[in-house]
């Protein structure tokens, strides 16, 4: 099997990502067969005092869609052990039950693995990771492994992310640790690989010769209800355009890897971030919606983004010249994540027909994955007129019976499996700060001022105006609605 004998270790087992993200992502493994009762065994740890039975059934509400029997065996499999996130004692329990569990295994092979995922706050990340060091360790590590998956932030700067690699750095090797952006388990951003490089029709267009521009976009329909206070230490380029969106935008204007081996991928997206120009204010729209400062967590004078459009040039020969706009925000008129590439005018267009848009190929994240191709085509009928149409692949339509995985349990797959490919590298993760630091520290300083924007709109008409002067032409929308 997969797994041998493995412990996997949820830290921070009562709180909102515990619950929401990973034991769900886990359920979902053990019902496809990738956790097997009698291979696997599963520690929440947490402050709260907690029977066992008291954390099965805090998850057992986020378990939704499987009979009760398969989440009952799935809940045995899960014990609870309480302790703090600073002392020797809790994480010596911990260790006893594992112990306990993996000398309970007469297990031939003599492979036993401990996996720790740290669903906790960032601030206690460099004690917990001595913690699991001093007396968590995996006593047989001559047959298995032990790894450590975190969650983003990781810092707030350039500075505070150096010295947080740099703690953990100490504790764990390079391929003990996993940082997880979620983003990069999304279906449609393990596809960008696929389609860019196995796709001959792409290959000689993906260029400035080409490309007029490119916008890689978020959009939440809700604001920060009840994150106010973790929102507005952050902000949106800190949650979601220097980790989610920077890695999107990485798999799109990277050169080809050299293979697909981690370490090849990742090398190239070190590259493309490193050639990166330094971010102009004049390409920056910051906006907060309205509202956002009724948060009583939310100081009154918070000047902190929850919309942000910013423009990355590539300093290289494939794409001088070519604005990338990275566009996220809270509280707008819709959800979804999506990228589009914005192709050039067909030149001597003797259809006259400029104006009713340009060819742009949409690949949209979520929701109802899909990736459409704007084209210009004939009208039907007798007139000899030209309209937009698309060709249009819709996942919900192509592949009917593929149910797309959550991206948490993609990941924590590939932990098991010890592939890093779909996750933050040391250096990668210097490279996305370097990029964006300087501009966070003007937004802090109160050089940039965030505009205003109303709940439930497009967000700053500032970021249409910028996204136009970048050359970005508005075509008409195109959604296809799944089925009910
Ligand atoms: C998280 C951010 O990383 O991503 C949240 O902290 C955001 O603010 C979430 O809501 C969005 O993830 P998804 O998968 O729903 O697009």
């Amino acid at each position: 099997s997969e797994s041998g004998c493995l412990s996997i270790v949820v830290l921070g087992a009562s709180g909102d990502l515990a619950k929401k993200k990973t034991f769900p992502a886990l359920f979902h493994l053990f019902q496809q067969g990738f956790l097997q009762a009698g291979e696997v065994h599963i520690f929440g740890y947490a402050r709260s005092n907690l029977s066992d039975d008291g954390l099965r059934e805090r998850i057992r509400g986020y378990l939704k869609g499987a009979s009760d029997e398969h989440v009952s065996q799935f809940l045995q499999l899960i014990k609870y052990v309480s302790g703090s996130y600073d002392s020797g004692e809790g994480f010596e329990l911990l260790n006893n039950a594992i112990s306990e569990y993996e000398t309970s295994k007469n297990n031939e092979s003599g492979s036993y693995h401990r996996l720790f995922y740290l669903a906790l706050p960032p601030s206690v990340y460099p004690s917990v990771c001595k913690m699991i060091r001093s007396y968590c360790m995996n006593p047989y590590s001559h047959t298995g492994w032990t790894r450590v998956i975190v969650e983003k932030p990781f810092g707030k700067d350039l500075d505070s992310s150096e010295k947080l690699s740099a703690e953990l750095g100490k504790l764990f090797e390079e391929d003990q640790l996993y940082r997880i952006d979620h983003y990069l388990g999304k279906e449609l951003v393990q596809n960008l690989l696929v389609l860019r490089f196995a796709n001959r029709l792409f290959l000689p267009l993906w260029n400035r010769d080409n490309i007029a521009n490119v916008q890689i976009v978020f959009k939440e329909d809700f604001g920060t209800e009840g994150r106010g206070g973790y929102f507005d230490q952050y902000g949106i380029i800190r949650d979601i355009i220097q980790n989610h969106l920077l890695q999107v935008f990485c798999l799109v204007a990277m050169e080809k890897p050299v293979s697909l081996k981690p370490e090849h991928i990742r090398d190239e997206k070190v590259k493309v971030l490193q050639s990166v120009e330094p971010i102009k204010h004049e390409e920056v729209v910051i906006g907060q919606y309205d509202g956002y400062k009724d948060d009583p967590t939310v100081p009154d004078e918070s000047n902190t983004p929850t919309y942000a459009s910013v423009v990355l040039r590539v300093h290289n020969e494939r794409w001088e010249g070519v604005p990338f706009i990275l566009k996220a925000g809270k509280a707008l008129n819709s959800r979804k994540a999506e990228i589009r590439v914005q192709f050039k005018d067909a030149p001597g267009d003797i259809f006259r027909c400029k104006k009713q848009g340009r060819n742009e190929f949409v690949i949209r994240l979520q929701p109802s994955e899909a990736m459409y191709m704007k084209l210009t085509v004939k009208k039907p009928g007798l007139e000899m007129s030209t309209e937009q149409s698309e060709l249009d692949l819709s996942y919900g339509m192509r592949y009917q019976d593929v149910k797309i995985p959550e991206a948490y349990e993609r990941l924590i797959l590939d932990t098991i499996r010890g592939d890093q490919q779909h996750f933050v590298r040391r250096d990668e993760l210097r490279a996305a700060w370097e990029i964006f630091t300087p501009l966070l520290h003007d937004i802090d300083a109160g050089k940039l001022k965030s505009v205003s924007y109303k709940p439930g709109t497009r967000g700053p008409q500032e970021a249409d105006e910028m996204s136009r002067r970048m050359g970005y032409m508005q075509t008409h929308g195109y959604i296809w609605v799944p089925p009910t």
